[in-house]
């Protein structure tokens, strides 16, 4: 088939052919998708992690359905959920005020330049993906801040303690990864910050709500101000702030038109209610426990060189060399799994043991159809390094020389 042109200006994420070609999708239900071939897939993709609960989840469809038909009020004005969304998010993520947004970039950059401005300070230190604004491009050189006044240390502790003798740090701003970073990593981070004497924002537009009932960093780095929005809404448009009212006090001159939009609301409100029970988080978990412990031994008794890094919540696959990736993008499409192409993967609520079997299968074929690249070198550091850095635009932890981390950055940021 040919595909006219999209004059859509943007090159938005989403699953494509290796050629670049976005797949089209027609149908969602469960842990499906059919695309437009009528060809069945499985989603690990899931909306790059968004859809928690399952395509149209059952509960937020009806109650979506109900509020565009005008029962649960209107986009006009005041309506009732922005209480309970905001209520339900404040009691998940604590803090004493909660601002809604669109998307993660939206609310991550309404949070930095809120406290920035409440502090008053110029420099923002960073580490991760933040969203697509520019604010975010990283300066020539390491270290240094960019024309925005962000200076990123890529989750380099050592460049992260000398940035911060820096007194004019307004505030540190990270996106926790728990693939590539272990609590000693956050640890010695919140000392460092603490010590420092300024705010810690968490940007959990990916990991809140997702690993358990509220921030995933609730414990390990007890951050000042927070970020969700894949959690929050089952794929709909909602993402939030929260924190202290006068960190945050410079949110009071935002406001947007869909600010009362009375579907995303419901979205939001009937997901969260899920979320506070803590189920849907268990039982994705499980299901990605089941898949990647059964995805191991396949690999493994295949002589396949593909590691699996993170847990059941999100995982991602390490594969040796750069051949071997390609073949496994191939192999997995041609088998129906959709996988975020070197990203985590991410299972929803919806895998249940039909969805589960059937991805098993499936995983077992990809494996035979790698059988002719069985018994290659072993992963290395330089692929670990290339695999964390797709996820977390930052450097996995390891014990680094500063003058090492200066290779890896070189080697990396001109990869
Ligand atoms: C950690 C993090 N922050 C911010 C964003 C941006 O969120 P959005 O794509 O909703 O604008 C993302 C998106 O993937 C993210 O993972």
């Amino acid at each position: 088939m040919t595909r006219i042109p999209s004059v859509l200006a943007e090159r938005p994420t989403c699953p494509r052919t290796p050629d670049g070609i976005p797949r089209v999708f027609t149908a969602a239900r469960g842990g499906y998708l059919t695309d437009d071939s009528g060809k069945s897939w499985i989603d690990f993709d899931n909306a790059r992690g968004s859809v928690t609960l399952g395509h149209g989840d059952p509960e937020v469809a009806a109650a979506v359905a109900r509020a565009a038909a005008g029962e649960s009020g209107s986009a006009t004005g005041w309506n009732a959920r922005v209480d309970t969304v905001t209520g339900r998010l404040r009691e998940l993520c604590g803090g004493e005020v909660v601002g809604l947004f669109r998307s993660g970039t939206a609310a991550v950059r309404a949070a930095v330049l809120a406290v920035r401005e409440s502090v008053g300070r110029p420099l923002v230190l960073s580490a991760g993906y933040h969203g697509y604004d520019p604010m975010w491009r990283p300066a020539g050189t390491p270290g240094e801040p960019n024309a925005d006044g962000i200076a990123d240390f890529y989750f380099d502790l050592g460049l992260l303690a000398e940035l911060l003798r820096d007194d004019r740090a307004a505030a540190v701003v990270l996106s926790p990864d728990h693939m590539h970073l272990s609590p000693r990593w956050y640890a010695r981070a919140r000392e460092l910050v603490s010590a420092a004497g300024v705010p810690l924002i968490a940007d959990e537009v990916k990991v809140g709500l997702r690993y358990g009932l509220g921030l995933s960093t609730a414990e390990l780095l007890a951050p000042d101000v927070w970020t969700v929005a894949k959690g929050v809404a089952n794929g709909h448009a909602v993402a939030a702030v929260g924190g202290p009212r006068e960190l945050l006090a410079p949110l009071r001159e935002i406001s947007f038109t869909s600010f009362f939009e009375p579907t995303i609301l419901a979205a939001a409100d009937r997901t969260l209610a899920r979320a506070a029970t803590g189920e849907p988080q268990r039982s994705a978990r499980a299901a990605g426990e089941r898949f990647v412990g059964h995805a191991r031994k396949a690999l493994e008794a295949a002589g396949l060189a593909v590691e699996i890094a993170g847990d059941g919540t999100l995982f991602q696959f390490v594969p040796a060399s750069r051949a071997l990736a390609r073949a496994f993008r191939q192999a997995a499409a041609d088998e129906g799994l959709l996988f975020y192409d070197g990203d985590n993967q991410a299972v929803s609520a919806a895998f249940d043991d039909t969805v589960l079997t059937d991805a098993e299968r499936r995983f077992d074929r990809l494996c035979e159809r790698l059988a002719p690249h069985a018994g290659g070198d072993p992963v290395d550091e330089p692929a670990r390094y290339r695999a964390a850095w797709n996820v977390i635009d930052g450097l996995r932890e390891a014990d680094r020389t500063p003058e090492r981390t200066r290779r890896w950055l070189a080697e990396l940021l001109d990869d």
